[in-house]
């Protein structure tokens, strides 16, 4: 016999995806040559715009948000360019390897598990530039891997200071936090469809200022499918160079609608709020996050170490199993060292209560000691009660 649990996916993206999403992708193909659909990009674009806050252009590309690093990478700089990557976790590396992939001088700035870049070190590297070598700053507006919620403001400020373009990898920070692209002076930043944006993997949309677009001009790396030029060059008459992932591009369309209705503000909040109780309940249970400081904290995933005696993963097992709830394990060198609970895109409340109760019973029935039932769940409970 097998037991039927539903299931409930709490990791940091893919998320769940809300049904009229699910649905929108069910529509029939259009010509993505025709007029409707160069329409359908236009406004989607134009609503990408007000949601990222920035006037610069954006285009979206059929790739993971992988895809979209490498195109800014191979993009906007040339052979032998030296670029500075401020490194927090597992995919501050993957910055390190792209940016040496295509043969550029790179310097990295690596911080702890745990950490966030401090804004003061990188100044204090650019000082060094005098020559004003370093043509590019890369760093993650939120590392998935280790939670932590970098302050991409500061660390904007004392790069434009430099000079250098700010290259900013927003693919599971953007809507979870703030970013203010243009008050905030991002030359490249990077979003992806699996995340706040409560799509399916597949699509990666990157704003573009015009300094970055400038900086393309000098690139001689090669690239085709990963364009950027040419991506910006169709998406300013609702194209793109190539066949696009029409059924996501219609998720998109719709999953937008339902943000731009909701309202930024409205966003951010619910973040803020299903991090603080995930948080509460997590410490009210004894239990050691990777990242204690609150300031620093992602607002899209929590990662958080076993207690004493107890293993992450069988921990993550017995969720799946008995209750049907997937968590991520850790990566890198973290695997398997901690567990993470993904809070961002269509995660709401009562799917946090649900993982912090069953979390308290899988965790009394692998032994922890003195945990009691309930203590995890009410502090969450007076997080969410709060108006
Ligand atoms: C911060 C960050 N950067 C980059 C990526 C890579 O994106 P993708 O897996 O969509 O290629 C992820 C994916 O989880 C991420 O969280």
């Amino acid at each position: 016999m097998k037991k039927y649990v539903s299931e409930l996916l709490m990791i940091p993206g893919p998320t769940p995806v809300p049904s009229q999403v699910a649905l929108a992708g069910a529509q029939n193909m259009m010509s993505h040559r025709s007029g409707p659909f160069k329409k359908l990009m236009l406004d989607l674009t134009a609503q990408l715009q007000a949601l990222l806050q920035t006037n610069n252009e954006v285009v979206i590309l059929s790739s993971s948000g992988t895809g979209g690093m490498e195109a800014v990478v191979s993009s906007c700089f040339a052979k032998g360019d030296k670029v500075l990557v401020a490194t927090v976790g597992n995919f501050g590396k993957r910055w390190v390897k792209l940016a040496k992939v295509y043969g550029l001088d790179t310097e990295v700035l690596e911080y702890d598990y745990g950490q966030a870049v401090d804004p003061s070190a990188v100044k204090a590297l650019l000082a060094n530039d005098t020559e004003k070598k370093i043509k590019g700053v890369f760093f993650q507006m939120n590392e998935t891997s280790t939670a932590v919620l970098n302050d991409v403001e500061e660390i904007a400020k004392v790069v434009k200071a430099h000079g250098a373009l700010v290259i900013v990898d927003a693919i599971s920070g953007f809507l979870a936090s703030d970013l203010k692209i243009d008050e905030w002076g991002l030359d490249v930043v990077i979003t992806g469809s699996q995340k706040a944006f409560m799509l399916p993997p597949g699509l990666a949309v990157v704003a573009v200022s015009a300094r970055a677009k400038k900086a393309m001009e000098a690139s001689d790396l090669p690239h085709f499918y990963l364009s950027l030029p040419a991506a910006l060059k169709q998406a300013a008459e609702g194209q793109t160079p190539y066949t696009p992932a029409v059924s996501l591009i219609y998720q998109l369309s719709t999953a937008v609608k339902i943000l731009t209705d909701e309202g930024l503000e409205s966003i951010l909040a619910r973040h803020e709020r299903l991090t603080q109780a995930v948080r509460s309940a997590l410490r009210s249970l004894g239990m050691r996050l990777l990242n204690e400081n609150d300031k620093t904290a992602s607002r899209a995933v929590t990662a958080v170490y076993p207690p004493d005696g107890l293993n992450a993963d069988e921990i993550r097992q017995r969720m799946k199993d008995d209750w049907g709830i997937t968590l991520s394990n850790g990566q890198d060198e973290l695997k398997g060292k901690i567990f993470r609970i993904g809070h961002l895109g269509h995660i709401d409340p009562k799917d946090v209560l649900a993982v912090i109760a069953c979390l308290e019973i899988v965790l009394s029935q692998l032994g922890m000691p003195g945990i009691q039932w309930g203590k995890g769940v009410q502090a969450a409970q007076n997080v969410l009660a709060r108006k």
